[in-house]
């Protein structure tokens, strides 16, 4: 059985996760109204990414005897200055969930709840990639700058991401 302040945490953060994809699918909209649609298809990527940690650990509350709740998922900004300005927010948006990801670890940890530190975990790790892949992408879209010829190589490069379930045989 889970403690309640832990709970509370998960719970908040199963609503940051779906916060997550709502940013990841305005800003697939606004790629693709800017006609890249290779980086729309990233950030969908992404969105559907977000959602699929949002529901593991919905999921994990319910394994651990909690009854998960909602609150309302904040709406996020809707235009963005550029492709560039997008990955920067992204990025920005990537360390504060890392914040929020090391919270839990340590209350989970302080906690005793071996179980829920050991699940936070995975998460911990995804983060370290999460901020990579977006770090990554804010430097190539600097060098490209206004390179019309770079940013559709940029674009045709996240047009081959694929969504791969992260969970596979936990879903509900
Ligand atoms: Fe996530
Ligand atoms: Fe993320």
């Amino acid at each position: 059985m889970i403690k309640d302040p832990l709970a509370k945490a998960l719970n908040d953060h199963v609503n940051a996760e779906y916060y997550s994809a709502y940013l990841y699918l305005t800003m697939s909209a606004y790629a693709n109204r800017c006609g890249y649609k290779g980086i729309a298809n990233w950030l969908f990527v992404q969105a559907r990414e977000e959602m699929a940690h949002g529901t593991h650990i919905y999921q994990h509350l319910l394994d651990r005897g909690a009854t998960p709740s909602f609150a309302d998922v904040k709406a996020p900004q809707a235009s963005y200055g550029s492709i560039k300005d997008v990955f920067e927010k992204v990025l920005a948006h990537e360390r504060h969930v890392t914040e929020l990801i090391n919270r839990i670890a340590s209350l989970a940890f302080n906690e005793n709840d071996h179980a829920t530190y050991n699940f936070i975990t995975w998460y911990v790790n995804e983060q370290v990639e999460e901020e990579a892949n977006a770090d990554e992408l804010v430097t190539k879209l600097r060098n490209a700058g206004d390179n019309q010829s770079l940013l559709y190589s940029i674009d045709a490069e996240l047009g081959a991401r694929q969504f791969v379930d992260p969970f596979p045989q936990t879903d509900a």
